[in-house]
């Protein structure tokens, strides 16, 4: 049966047979995936199993080779990334990408630019009192969320001179400061010392209760994916592997030896 647009009670998510080749690898063969409303969902697996490929194709920035990605029950596949920022996805990414130029703050402003509203030079005069008030809300938003971040002190400063943990948090900063209704974040606890890592637990559980977005966590840290996870997708070798709750993915044997405990080798026996 096919899905119909805007169906309730579809999951927020729903991956179908997605594909992805680049030459000769096989990056994705035929995934399936789902996430549901408010659901929080590892995707865990090795080096090179096809995990920040999937999110390109969930993000709209590379079209699979086959197989479609349904948000709301509604095909996506061929919506560009722009649209589907629209729709509510978001993400952050495994190389942290900020506007190195701009202040923390800014980088932060840049996706509620949307807000301000068109018109020009002529709009900017007949409505410069509607504007002034966005423009303060605009700023009270981001003062919020960098608060929330734990960035309130690094506001002014250019994010091409902060250490990589910082930048890592300015990049979600500006994912949520607008709520999500998806976010992809890909291996978000990557070079976040103690501190950073607290806070970003904290944002999570804060995301997870009050917001009802829905999240697909990329992360190696498998303590922490395990804790703020409701179910785990093992990719290996680009397919699905396994998935469950993260109490029976961390029992599951196959999923030991292709990622928590080892490699399997050539043989099938698991190395240390
Ligand atoms: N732009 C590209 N061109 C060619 N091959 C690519 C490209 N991007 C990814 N690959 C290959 O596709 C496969 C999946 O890569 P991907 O980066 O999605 O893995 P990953 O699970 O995110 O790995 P990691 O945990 O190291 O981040 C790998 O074999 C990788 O070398
Ligand atoms: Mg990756």
């Amino acid at each position: 049966m096919r899905p119909s647009p805007l169906d309730s009670t579809s999951p927020l998510l729903d991956l179908r047979e997605i594909t992805v080749r680049f030459g000769g690898i096989q990056a994705l063969d035929q995934v399936g995936l789902t996430v549901g409303h408010g659901e929080t969902v590892g995707l865990i697996g090795p080096n090179g199993a096809g995990k920040t490929t999937l999110f390109d194709v969930i993000s709209g920035v590379r079209r699979p080779n086959g197989g479609t990605v349904l948000l709301d029950g509604g095909d996506v596949t061929r919506l560009s990334e722009t649209a589907r920022a629209r729709r509510g996805v978001r993400r952050t990414f495994q190389r942290v990408q900020t506007f190195g130029w701009l202040s923390v703050e800014d980088n932060v402003l840049v996706p509620l630019d949307g807000r301000r509203g068109g018109g020009g030079f002529a709009g900017d005069v007949l409505s410069l009192p509607g504007r002034r008030k966005r423009e303060q809300q605009r700023r009270a938003l981001v003062a919020e969320v960098l608060e929330r971040c734990g960035l309130a002190a690094y506001a002014g400063e250019q994010a091409s001179s902060l250490p990589i943990g910082i930048a890592r948090m300015v990049e979600l900063a500006r994912a949520i400061a607008e709520p999500p209704r998806l976010l992809l974040l890909d291996e978000p606890a990557s070079g976040l010392d103690d501190g950073e890592a607290t806070v970003l637990a904290a944002l999570l559980a804060d995301l997870r209760a009050t917001s009802g977005c829905s999240v697909l966590l990329v992360e190696h840290d498998t303590d922490f994916v395990m804790r703020h996870s409701d179910r785990i997708v093992v990719l290996h070798q680009g397919s699905v592997l396994a998935e469950g709750t993260p109490a029976r993915i961390q029992a599951e044997p196959s999923v030991r030896a292709a990622y928590l405990g080892g490699a399997p080798d050539r043989d099938g026996a698991r190395s240390a």
